[in-house]
């Protein structure tokens, strides 16, 4: 059996491919948007995003909450997030579990959290807040990491559990994301994904990323690498059928490529969970 959430497997939409996606309606179960590249009235991204939203299913991907900053949320952005949602009516919404400046500065880095309680009080009020105002509940991503707080005091994941808990978001878990923290980190990418609760992950990212040796960033200008497919079968084996996504976020590719990709990845849950769900679902 499958999860009644389970939408299939999905592309971020990019610029690049609008037309085609229009003329072609490729096989891609689902889109993610970028929410911030349609917080405008009018113009042709906008003409764009309703005419696939016509055949696709869509979730929204915001960038921009900076849920974990200690300013007040933006409640103009708030507002512009809810007329996107209603426009669209997508199946979810998301954002990153992380902080994005402080004193009116916007530092445009996906920053962490330390992980403590003082962290977790503070991240858990302000998504009581923003579920609020939309009348929903959220998904939070997991960002990757450079770095730690010395006044950090629990995993990353034992955090995550704790907020899903008392705010009643979900996690959208980006499993290329887990790989690049546990190099740099030296921690075990099995012991993360094993650590997260079962039940609470509703979509996987799978990414790109560039392995200097020493060091990994997170920058989704390549294909996805063999060592986090190989995270993405313990993934679904821990978690079963999750909504997946390929993020590509730059270096686009033709689309084809990308759809090369996802049929990996379909390919993959079908040897790792069997056939159920694996067909082509949209059929626009
Ligand atoms: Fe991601």
């Amino acid at each position: 059996m499958t999860p009644e959430h389970f939408l299939g497997f999905g592309l971020g939409l990019r610029t690049d491919h609008f037309q085609e996606v229009i003329d072609t309606k490729p096989k891609v179960d689902w889109f993610e948007v970028v929410s911030e590249n349609f917080m405008v009235d009018g113009g042709k991204p906008k003409h764009y995003l309703h005419a696939i939203r016509e055949h696709y299913p869509m979730v929204m991907h915001g960038v921009s909450l900076s849920i974990g900053s200690t300013e007040t949320l933006n409640l103009d952005y708030l507002r512009q997030l809810k007329v996107l949602v209603n426009e669209i009516q997508p199946e979810w919404i998301s954002d990153h579990l992380c902080w994005t400046g402080a004193h009116k500065s916007n530092s445009h880095d996906l920053l962490p959290l330390p992980y403590n309680d003082e962290a977790i009080n503070h991240v858990v009020d302000r998504i009581n807040q923003v579920q609020e105002f939309l009348g929903r509940n959220i998904l939070m991503e997991n960002v990757s990491s450079y770095l730690t707080y010395t006044t950090s005091e629990m995993s990353e994941w034992e955090f995550l559990n704790e907020v899903v808990k008392r705010s009643g978001c979900q996690i959208l878990l980006d499993i290329n994301n887990i790989y690049v923290s546990a190099r740099n980190h030296n921690f075990s990418a099995l012991d993360y994904l094993n650590g997260i609760d079962k039940g609470s992950v509703r979509q996987f990212h799978l990414a790109g990323h560039t392995d200097y040796g020493d060091y990994v960033i997170d920058t989704h200008d390549h294909d996805v690498a063999d060592s986090v497919w190989d995270l993405y079968r313990q993934a679904l084996q821990r978690f079963g059928w999750i909504s997946t996504m390929i993020e590509r976020d730059d270096n686009i590719p033709p689309l084809s490529d990308l759809l090369t990709e996802l049929d990996m990845a379909r390919n993959i849950a079908r040897q790792t969970l069997g056939q159920h769900n694996c067909e082509f679902i949209n059929n626009g």
